[in-house]
């Protein structure tokens, strides 16, 4: 640990250096006074977060624990969407903006904004839910939304947490079969959708990809009944029979609709995440204890004071856990203004996000390291022509950051003093696991420091023991927490050996890490299939399958390489049948095929034709000398004696088709 132990510890500064009121947290001691206390007593801790929010009927047990089932706030009935913003208009600050929302396209007179109250939000929640109940949507109902990053997309989520229906948003940048695997798999019969979406000045066809989703299962018992379709693009669009427009539906729909309350344990959502095998996985989500773990995290890790002056923007898709928990449900019930931005950083050019940053006068600012890296390659002279001096706090999410990109972002964005809150969490967690507090925690670049408040966290061999500082071993919870994951939808088998049989008794998220000496923790990335491109989880048997797929494959090999700005780029190697020639043109037609089976996200940066695969003597695919070769080492680290044919290594990492 010697490198890490040398880095440089940047202290918290004064919450006056960054035009903060106050730190909530506002030292080391305090820290550990509240996370002792959180391990001490865990119940009196969560309760005492929970009760700042509003419950129907309070629980009676804080946390049932028998492993690996967890339950939060038993007994006790709260919603959502009441807490996200209900609240706030009954306590009398319906005029204060939730919502900031900003158009990618970029006409002279300037982008289109739209600012909405807590009241406009209560109501359109409210029109939309009626819409979702007219077609038939009830309680436990699960609500397919494939939209663009349109204020829609918030309050489709919200009317379904308003009503007890549950969520599954796909990410937009998915393709039509995602979209019939998600479906099918969620028995969902109701998608919300939009004619398309902007992205860097083009339009996604978003309605034609449900087209071609709802066609494949039409005459199947999967077959969808509605799909509600926002008009964005103005792109021609096929209005058929299931279709109805928002503005019809929802427009014509009455704003009055009470928020149910619903039992703390309630599923909330369904969020689908890629894991080892190729099937994503439907990662449950519940009411009660997600909303005071999103809430409690975003309060703290941002520093949020309902002062009327704070504008916070995340830069993920809702598509994705990040913009679930840190755009919506984590921050709303904290009222501050959270901004929605629909496009491409780089559109109409590279500085498009300091100047939202500088027009909005943005104060929490929370985005992912690929971001921060292709920052870097753009150009200080982006950042420096805005004036980012409202930023107080900076945060950093989906992958480790490299200490190069944690420092350039504190110093060109942060005005070298901004705290940068290195996020370590999961689709899984729901939200912040292991982050530093930006008003207590000394950071170090590249590490996530310490566990929040009520977790317990720690670094352990294959038997769970803890291994000592300075080592390397696995990531593991040892301990529930409120915002955990309650199952993996429909498969009982693959939550309970995905995540509760490789450690006894503890979580195992997958990732591996290192502490230091001053028991700061450093993730060193994932031990399993999984492969973060651009902070987006993807699973290599995923993009496998689709290789496989294309008539000319025969077996196909992928993992993750280093990649300059995504972090983790995709290798591929690829064995074809007879009659196909290798050549940049089948690489080209096998790019799009990925594309088109997964979603661009997918597409391999490196693809490598191989005569064959190294595999053992038992016919497993050898991993670890794949990534090496990917990632151009040509001193093969492993030992290569099992290898079937060794001369396989040879010509794959002479070969120059990549
Ligand atoms: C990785 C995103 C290092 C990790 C919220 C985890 C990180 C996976 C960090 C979850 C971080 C996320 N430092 N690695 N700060 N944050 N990861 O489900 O490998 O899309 O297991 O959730 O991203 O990805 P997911």
């Amino acid at each position: 640990m010697t490198t890490e132990q040398t880095v440089p510890t940047y202290a918290p500064p004064a919450a006056n250096d960054v035009g903060a009121l106050s730190w909530l947290v506002g030292s080391m001691d305090a820290y550990r006074a509240m996370h002792q206390r959180s391990i001490d007593d865990p119940e009196g801790f969560w309760s005492d977060v929970a009760s700042e929010f509003h419950w129907f009927e309070k629980w009676d047990t804080v946390v049932e624990w028998d492993l690996p089932d967890a339950k939060w706030f038993v007994g006790g009935k709260t919603n959502l969407c009441y807490n996200a913003v209900d609240r706030h208009v009954a306590d009398g600050y319906s005029e204060q903006i939730a919502i900031i929302w900003e158009g990618e396209p970029y006409p002279d007179s300037g982008p289109e904004v739209r600012r909405i109250t807590y009241r406009e939000l209560q109501n359109e929640t409210a029109k939309c839910a009626n819409a979702l109940k007219a077609m038939g949507v009830k309680k436990g109902d699960v609500v397919t939304i494939y939209m663009g990053m349109v204020p829609e997309l918030a309050v489709a989520c919200l009317a379904c947490a308003r009503i007890g229906a549950v969520h599954s948003v796909i990410f937009g940048g998915f393709s039509s079969s995602a979209i019939v695997d998600r479906v099918k798999d969620a028995k969902s019969k109701v998608i919300v959708t939009c004619d398309g979406s902007w992205r860097r000045g083009k339009v996604v066809p978003l309605k034609e990809n449900v087209d071609e989703a709802c066609q494949s299962l039409d005459g199947t018992p999967d077959a969808v009944e509605k799909v509600i379709v926002v008009k964005r693009c103005e792109n021609d669009v096929a209005i058929n029979g299931r279709d109805v427009w928002w503005h019809d539906a929802v427009g014509g729909a009455s704003d009055d609709c009470p928020c149910v309350p619903l039992d703390s344990e309630a599923m909330s959502f369904l969020l689908y995440t890629s894991g080892s095998t190729g099937k994503p996985k439907g990662i449950v989500h519940t009411t009660g204890g997600y909303m005071v773990h999103t809430s409690y995290t975003s309060k703290l890790t941002f520093n949020m004071i309902p002062d009327g002056q704070q504008i916070y923007w995340c830069t993920a898709d809702i598509g994705w856990i990040t913009g679930h928990s840190y755009i919506l449900y984590g921050i709303l019930p904290n009222r501050v203004t959270s901004v929605m931005y629909e496009g491409g950083p780089d559109f109409p050019d590279a500085s498009r996000f300091w100047d939202i940053v500088e027009r909005h006068r943005v104060t929490q600012f929370y985005t992912a390291p690929t971001a921060i890296r292709a920052f870097m390659k753009w150009g200080n002279e982006h950042p420096a022509k805005h004036d980012l001096t409202t930023l107080q706090v900076l945060g950093t999410v989906g992958e480790p950051i490299n200490p190069e990109a944690w420092k350039w972002y504190r110093k060109h964005i942060g005005r070298g003093v901004c705290p940068i809150v290195d996020t370590w969490w999961q689709t899984e967690t729901g939200g912040h696991m292991l982050t530093p507090l930006p008003g207590a925690t000394p950071t170090k670049p590249g590490s996530c420091t310490l566990p929040f408040p009520g977790i317990d966290a720690a670094v352990v061999d294959e038997q769970g023991n803890e291994v000592p500082n300075g080592e390397q071993g696995l990531l593991a919870i040892r301990k529930p927490w409120p915002s955990m994951l309650r199952g993996i939808f429909g498969d009982r088998e693959r939550f309970v050996d995905t995540y509760w049989k490789r450690l006894p008794g503890m979580y195992f998220p997958g990732d591996g890490a290192v502490r230091d000496d001053d028991g700061y923790f450093w993730i060193t990335g994932r031990v399993d299939d999984v492969i973060n491109v651009s902070g987006h989880r993807l699973g290599t048997a995923e993009v496998e399958s689709a290789l496989v797929a294309h008539p000319a494959v025969v077996e196909a090999a992928v993992v993750g390489m280093p990649h300059e700005i995504k972090g983790t780029g995709i290798a591929a190697f690829v064995t074809l049948g007879p009659g196909h020639e290798p050549g940049e043109g089948l690489k080209n037609e096998l790019r799009a095929h990925v594309g088109n089976d997964i979603g661009a996200i997918a597409k391999p940066d490196l693809i490598k034709f191989a005569a064959g695969l190294p595999k053992t003597r038992s016919g497993k695919i050898m991993r670890r000398l794949l990534r090496d070769i990917a990632a151009g080492k040509t001193e093969i680290s492993q030992d290569v004696t099992t290898l079937e044919d060794l001369s396989v290594v040879a010509k794959l990492a002479s070969s120059d088709e990549s």
